[in-house]
């Protein structure tokens, strides 16, 4: 039985191969690359779709040069201290799938398994994660409704995508485990020093999120060595810079073909209270 719920009236969803059905007959069909849409109009709300095409291709293109494999490593280290045989881990807002596909692949070297689910409301991006990994169950939704059940997670994984503590808890159990990364004071900081006049350190905001218990925070940090300006073009487009950049800074990364920048990461465990 798989936890998602009709995104309709709530019932469980039952996957008939083609589709998912609950008992009250909404149906949802499976699309060919093996991701079922359950997002309603209604539940779209500002962001509309997510991230386009090209926003989630120079992700891809980006992760899958394992430019950020040091936090993959980190996450999945943590996300296997916690998930057992039976688990149900659920990654929101999982974009195309690369942490997704590379918790489940740790997962299978350690022999545990786990029901892995992800949940992006970027239709493109679930495609595109859907076919990097069969063995998941990916579905089109916002992290705001989440198609799943109350209580059905034991392991939740959000990185980088909008936070919604109420429904991350409603769909943990009692005691379930959210495991999140944020950037930490000196992420990209010389990327920023090569493009902005004032560049400023992240600020770190307290780790206290409501109807949690703070359970760790691990700093991840490395450097990364870019030798190809598409790659680092690629890298500001997926920061929340890119959206505040004025045309003197695009201008500036135009032009950087190379750099040494550090990633600065921490990875942040909360138990549900
Ligand atoms: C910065 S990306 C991170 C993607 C992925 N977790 C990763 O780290 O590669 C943010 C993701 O959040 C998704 N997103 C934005 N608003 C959302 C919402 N309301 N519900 C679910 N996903 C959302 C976007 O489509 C995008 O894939
Ligand atoms: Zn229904």
């Amino acid at each position: 039985m798989s936890v998602l719920i009709c995104p309709v009236c709530g019932e469980m969803l039952e996957n008939t191969g083609k589709s998912y059905i609950c008992q009250k007959r909404h149906s949802f069909d499976i699309a060919r690359s093996g991701y079922v849409n359950l997002l309603l109009s209604k539940h779209m709300g500002k962001a509309v779709h997510g991230d386009n095409k090209l926003m989630v291709q120079a992700r891809r293109e980006f992760l899958d040069k394992g430019y950020y494999s040091p936090l993959s490593e980190a996450v999945c280290e943590e996300a296997l201290k916690y998930a057992k045989n039976g688990s149900v881990v659920l990654d929101a807002g999982c974009g195309e799938g690369y942490y997704t596909f590379n918790i489940r692949a740790s997962f299978d070297r350690s022999d545990i398994a786990a029901k892995m689910y992800g949940v992006d409301i970027s239709k493109v991006a679930v495609e595109y994660a859907a076919k990097r990994d069969k063995s998941v169950r990916f579905a089109a939704a916002s992290v705001f409704h989440l198609p799943v059940a109350s209580g059905s997670c034991d392991v939740l994984v959000t990185m980088f995508a909008p936070y919604c503590g109420e429904e991350y808890s409603r769909v943990l159990k009692n005691n379930g485990v959210m495991i999140m990364a944020i950037p930490s004071e000196n992420h990209l900081w010389e990327l920023k020093k090569a493009i902005y006049d004032n560049p400023y350190r992240n600020e770190v905001k307290p780790y206290e999120l409501e109807g949690f218990e703070h359970i760790s925070a691990r700093r991840v940090s490395f450097t990364m060595e870019f030798r190809d300006s598409t790659d680092i073009r690629s890298l500001f487009s997926m920061t929340p810079y890119y959206y505040k950049t004025g045309r003197t800074e695009q201008e500036r990364l135009e032009v950087l073909a190379e750099l040494t920048a550090q990633a600065d990461f921490e990875v942040l465990t909360y138990r549900k209270k």
